[in-house]
Formats: C-alpha cells, structure tokens, sequence
C-alpha cells in the first residue's frame, strides 16, 4: 500500500496520529459530562449539588414578615426598608421559624455601630456617625430600629 508514494513508516504514523485523534474525539464525546463547560472548565451542576448539600441559615425577609406583617410594613416605609430583618436579628432565623420558643438574638446597640461607625472605607452617601461624639449610645432612645428616622 502506497500513499502519494510516501514511505510505509510514515503512512503507519499518519495512521496512527489519525487513531489516536479518533479516539480522543470519540472518549471525549461520551466521556464529559452533561453540564461541563456551562459556566467555565468545571461541570456546572457540581454547583447546584454542593448548595443542595447545605442547609439555608437564613429564613428570609419574607418568612419573617409572614408573622410579623406589622414590622415587615414598618421597616418598608423607613431607610431600613432594604435591610433584611436576620441583619440586625441574627442568624437563628430557621429555628425560630420552627419554633418561636427558639428566640431571635435581642439586638443592642453594638448592631448599630457595626454599620454606622464613620469609616472611610464606607461609601459617601452612606450616613455615618462618630459615635463617641454622636449624643449617647442608646441609640434606641432616640431613633426607632424599625424606622431610624423617627423618634419613639
Ligand atoms: C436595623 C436593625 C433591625 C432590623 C433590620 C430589624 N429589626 Fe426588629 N428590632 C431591632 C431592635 C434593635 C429591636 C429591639 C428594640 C428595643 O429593644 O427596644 C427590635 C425589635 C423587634 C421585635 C420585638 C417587638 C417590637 O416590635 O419592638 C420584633 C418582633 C422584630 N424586631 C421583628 C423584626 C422583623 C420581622 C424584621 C424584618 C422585617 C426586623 N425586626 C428588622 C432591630 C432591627
Ligand atoms: C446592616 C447595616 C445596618 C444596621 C445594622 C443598621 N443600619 Fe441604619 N442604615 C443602614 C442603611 C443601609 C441606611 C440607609 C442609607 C443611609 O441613609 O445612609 C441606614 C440609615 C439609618 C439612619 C438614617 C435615617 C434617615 O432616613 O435619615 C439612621 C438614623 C440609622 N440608620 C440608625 C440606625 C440604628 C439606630 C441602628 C441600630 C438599631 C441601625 N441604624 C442599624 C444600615 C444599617
Ligand atoms: C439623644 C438622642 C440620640 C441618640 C442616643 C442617638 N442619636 Fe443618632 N441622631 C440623633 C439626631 C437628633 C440626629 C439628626 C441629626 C444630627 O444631630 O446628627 C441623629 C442622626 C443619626 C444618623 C444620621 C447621621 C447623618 O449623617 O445624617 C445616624 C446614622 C445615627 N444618628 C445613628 C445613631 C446610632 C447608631 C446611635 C447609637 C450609637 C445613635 N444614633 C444615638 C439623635 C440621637
């Protein structure tokens, strides 16, 4: 057998690198997975399976307003309405939702500070105090959690 008069040991090595090409292309046809390459080089359901494997910590702003529609209304008309309740109430939210015996953390002022100490790495528009400057730290005294820009 000759090819355009090539020597056979080439002819055997055109072969050869076309069996292996052959191969290659057949193995990776059957052998990646469905989801491969559907974000980036990793299989894409590998994400939902390992969120899948984890259970949510947080309940959600909306299981929380199903048992307290008077706060959920209260916090929406004030310049809290974009805070998530778990923010300022901690992260126990499933048990309580189980079982409302398993109380949310009370809140103290320390939860105030930890977004409103001035500090230059927040941005400008974001309204922050000197707080050893800022009246007292009882800060519900004089501005309402639910609706910061009231006074009770
Ligand atoms: C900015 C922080 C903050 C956010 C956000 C927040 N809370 Fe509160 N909440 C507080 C603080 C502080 C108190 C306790 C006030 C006190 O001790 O006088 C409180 C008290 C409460 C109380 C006790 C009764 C009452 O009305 O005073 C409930 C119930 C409550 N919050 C539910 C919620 C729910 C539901 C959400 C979300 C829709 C939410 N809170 C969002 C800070 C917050
Ligand atoms: C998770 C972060 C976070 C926590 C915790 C938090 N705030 Fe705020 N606060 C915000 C954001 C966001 C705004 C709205 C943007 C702004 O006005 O700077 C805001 C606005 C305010 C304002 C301005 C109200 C206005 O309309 O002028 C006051 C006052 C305030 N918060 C007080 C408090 C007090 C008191 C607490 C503690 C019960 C608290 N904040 C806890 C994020 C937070
Ligand atoms: C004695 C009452 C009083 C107490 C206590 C108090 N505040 Fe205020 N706060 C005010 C008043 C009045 C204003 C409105 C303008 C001003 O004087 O800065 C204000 C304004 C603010 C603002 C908006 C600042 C801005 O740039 O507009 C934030 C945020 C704030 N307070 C957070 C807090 C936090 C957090 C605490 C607790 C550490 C607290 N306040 C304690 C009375 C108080």
């Amino acid at each position: 057998m000759r090819f355009f008069n090539l020597p056979p040991q080439i002819v055997r090595l055109i072969l050869l690198i076309f069996a292996i090409l052959v191969s290659y292309l057949v193995a990776r046809t059957l052998l990646t997975p469905d989801t491969f390459r559907d974000y980036g080089f990793f299989r894409g359901a590998a994400l939902s399976e390992h969120i899948s494997q984890h259970k949510p910590v947080f309940a959600g702003k909306a299981a929380c307003g199903e048992r307290h529609p008077d706060v959920l209304k209260t916090l929406a008309k004030g310049s809290h309405k974009n805070l998530s309740c778990e923010a300022c109430h901690g992260v126990v939210s499933q048990e309580h939702l189980k079982d409302p015996a398993n109380k949310m953390l009370k809140p103290t002022p320390q939860i105030c500070v930890r977004c409103h100490e001035a500090s230059p790495s927040r941005p400008a528009w974001f309204k922050q105090i000197i707080v050893k400057d800022h009246y007292s730290d009882t800060c519900f005294e004089c501005h309402l959690p639910h609706q910061p820009n009231e006074a009770p």
